[in-house]
């Protein structure tokens, strides 16, 4: 089957929306489709705080309720006109309900639609075909993607700093990856216990455990190094050896936040150049077993990126986050410049499902590795813990072990797990 395959088509008899609250307190969109055999599928879309400026556009209300940031509109551009364009029709791939999709809403990032609106009836979509081939998300995923299903290391941030914690840390996430273990319940339990060794850790020296917006701690530190140290503890506290094949650090600077214009960053007090910068990472991925750094650079410092690319020769995985939005020319032409040699992929950042699959296909075509991610502002949808299985890129992002909206997405891949046990884990390599 392909993502074309007209063997299993939909009809939906019913599709509404409604807003619910996200995981930051604010309004986001959840849909909901009835097919014509009475089945229910739904879905939320998440919301992010450190956006890219390419990113797909949601539609928020203004004024005064919510901050502004009420989504009635949204939910009812779904009742009045996607729901009139999708029901009662059969599609026959979700490449076909995408493209009406983004043919109704006449702009290139659906800023009259919503991109909140849109990316939420996409994946109540891909659930209805789902349903209706008679497979699970995650196995109609691989079909439709043409790909092998692999179980993902999961990267939980246990630190928060940037635009997601009200600390003076200029470092968005730092992030625990249990690529030695053997399985995807392992990879969890090893998350949680460095989790907790963390927090045992945090309270003795800081007082206080307070978190950021991913379920992270946000302690009042400053240095990324101070925060390295403390993982390097806490991986070892847990009864667990750091490593990059062991148990490995994932950093996200989301560089945008600390970016000053003309190739400068300032961390920490401290004004680096392009150079400067490529320096300070070179000496912590000397002295940590960090694997990956993502958003090392701002979205429009290209020269930054290629910098890094260039020093790291191979060695370590840099991922493309805000840089790429998850938009395959964007990857594509980032190939090309040798900016990144891994994408982070986040559904939301470019609008739908099958656009999701083709940032997914570039990157593979293009030779970069995949990481998938959720948003800082999540629901408990599950689907991108679907959507990495079936694509098998052997990475996902879900925040930290704890907290319901990160969990539902790690609990849906022990849930996968146990359903198939003959599923590889691990990075695809
Ligand atoms: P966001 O952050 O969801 O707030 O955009 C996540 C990230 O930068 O990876
Ligand atoms: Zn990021």
């Amino acid at each position: 089957m392909s993502a074309d395959s007209p063997s299993a088509p939909i009809v939906l008899t019913a599709l509404t929306a409604r807003p619910i609250l996200d995981s930051r307190g604010y309004p986001t969109v959840e849909v909901s489709a009835v097919l014509d055999d009475g089945t229910r599928v739904r879905a939320a879309a998440p919301a992010g705080a450190s956006t890219g400026a390419h990113e797909a556009v949601e539609r928020r209300d203004g004024g005064e309720a919510y901050s502004g940031r009420g989504v009635d509109a949204a939910v009812a551009g779904v009742e009045r006109e996607i729901a009139p364009a999708l029901v009662g029709s059969a599609w026959a791939s979700i490449t076909e309900v995408d493209r009406a999709l983004r043919d109704l809403d006449g702009t290139h990032d659906y800023r009259r639609l919503g991109a909140n609106a849109v990316v939420a009836v996409s994946i109540a979509a891909s659930r209805a075909f789902a349903h209706v081939a008679g497979l699970s998300l995650h196995t109609w995923i691989a079909a439709a993607s043409g790909s092998s299903e692999r179980l993902p290391v999961p990267h939980f941030n246990v630190l928060n700093g940037g635009a997601h914690a009200a600390n003076a840390l200029d470092f968005q996430e730092f992030m625990i990856a249990p690529v030695g273990a053997p399985d995807e319940a392992a990879a969890v339990r090893i998350g949680a216990e460095v989790y907790h060794a963390l927090a045992a850790l945090i309270r003795q020296r800081y007082g206080t455990a307070g978190l950021g917006d991913e379920g992270g701690f946000a302690p009042p530190v400053e240095h990324p190094r101070t925060v390295l140290d403390l993982l390097v503890e806490a991986i070892g506290d847990a009864g667990y050896r750091p490593g990059r094949d062991t148990v490995a650090i994932a950093l996200d600077p989301a560089a945008n936040y600390f970016y000053r214009g003309a190739g400068r960053y300032e961390t920490g007090g401290t004004l680096r150049d392009r150079a400067q910068m490529v320096d300070f990472y070179l000496e912590l991925f000397d002295e940590y077993p960090i694997r990956s750094l993502e958003d090392g650079f701002a979205e429009d410092d290209p020269e930054g990126w290629v910098a890094m690319a260039t020093a790291a020769a191979g060695r370590w995985q840099l991922v493309g986050d805000d840089l790429y939005v998850t938009d395959p020319e964007r990857i594509e032409r980032g190939a090309a410049a040798g900016l990144s040699n891994a994408v982070l992929i986040k559904p939301n950042q470019i609008g739908t499902v099958s656009q999701t699959l083709a940032a997914i296909a570039a990157a593979r075509d293009c030779g970069m590795s995949c990481m998938v991610s959720h948003r800082s502002g999540e629901t408990m949808d599950t689907f991108i813990a679907d959507l990495v299985v079936g694509t098998g890129v052997g990475q996902i992002k879900s925040g930290a072990p704890a907290r319901g909206e990160r969990v539902a997405k790690y609990n849906r891949l022990m849930e996968i797990e146990r359903d198939h046990p003959e599923l590889p884990y691990g990075l695809d390599r």
